[in-house]
């Protein structure tokens, strides 16, 4: 995928909702007890600013933090300016399991935040958060499984005025979206890999951003169709393309733009 860090971290959201998950919801379920020992993973920490104003005050005595991200100008930002002795960070690919086997059943807990919905393969994902993990380990994921941020794309990757630039091109819209699974659905995958579920929710989530310019550089970071047009049409699809999504997910009362998305929250331990 792509990812413009600058303009992804110029707006580093931490959604509302992500923050109330990762720390309200997490303590409260234990995860605010951490020892010398234990070994930490954030999958798809992005430009790493959830791993260091989020997952770092979760984790302030741990041996280490890893964190890892697909795409090498995320790291590379992260690395500049969001690093901390107790945080390293390196390229990765999830879905590669050559990338990972290095830490195998080395971790105590695994965090990833809005990434899983990213991965072609979720139950791959999955398994290879299993072979990760310490026996008794956990995990606390969360993602969206459905959003008008996919409706957007696909409203706009079908217009014509689009369609023969982005008509074939592979828009990482997740299964989840199109079949409308539920949190039942994960708890079952889940469970046939060998996890107890700890946790699991799903609700439809809906964030408040605080303006419009931050709302247009952080979806326009991660809108994968951008790279398929010419370059003097990119900020024209990208206009496109926030109208659409704001035209989906309306604003509040005060005129801030909103962003609804059906989200899933796990937190998982490997038996
Ligand atoms: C929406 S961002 C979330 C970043 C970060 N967790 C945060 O909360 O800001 C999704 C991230 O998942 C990463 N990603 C997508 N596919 C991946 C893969 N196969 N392996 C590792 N990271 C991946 C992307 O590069 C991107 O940085």
């Amino acid at each position: 995928m792509n990812l413009e860090p600058e303009s992804y971290s110029s707006q580093h959201i931490p959604l509302k909702s992500v923050r109330h998950f990762v720390l309200e919801m997490l303590p409260q379920l234990g995860w605010n007890q951490s020892s010398k020992e234990d070994i930490v993973l954030d999958v798809g920490c992005g430009p790493g600013g959830t791993t260091y104003q989020l997952v770092l005050p979760l984790f302030p005595g741990v041996k280490k933090i890893f964190a890892v991200d697909l795409v090498p100008v995320a790291i590379e930002f992260a690395k500049k300016h969001n690093s901390h002795q107790l945080i390293e960070y390196s390229v990765a690919n999830f879905e590669d399991w050559s990338n990972l086997k290095q830490w195998e059943g080395q971790i105590t807990r695994l965090v990833s935040v809005y990434c899983i919905n990213w991965l072609k393969d979720q139950r791959n994902a999955f398994q290879n958060v299993f072979k990760l993990l310490k026996k008794g380990g956990e995990a606390g994921i969360c993602f969206p499984i459905e959003s008008a941020f996919y409706d957007a794309i696909l409203k706009v990757q079908n217009d014509p005025k689009w369609s023969c630039y982005l008509k074939d091109v592979e828009n990482l819209i997740p299964e989840s979206h199109h079949k409308k699974y539920d949190s039942s659905f994960y708890k079952k995958m889940l469970e046939a890999i060998g996890f107890e579920i700890i946790y699991s929710r799903n609700e439809v989530i809906t964030d408040v951003i605080s303006s419009d310019k931050k709302y247009r550089d952080f979806f326009t970071s991660v809108f994968v169709l951008i790279p398929h047009v010419p370059s003097d049409l990119k900020e024209e699809l990208k206009h496109d393309f926030i109208k659409e999504l704001l035209r989906l997910n309306g604003r509040n009362d005060k005129g801030l733009p909103l962003f609804t998305s059906n989200v899933i929250e796990l937190v998982i331990r490997k038996l």
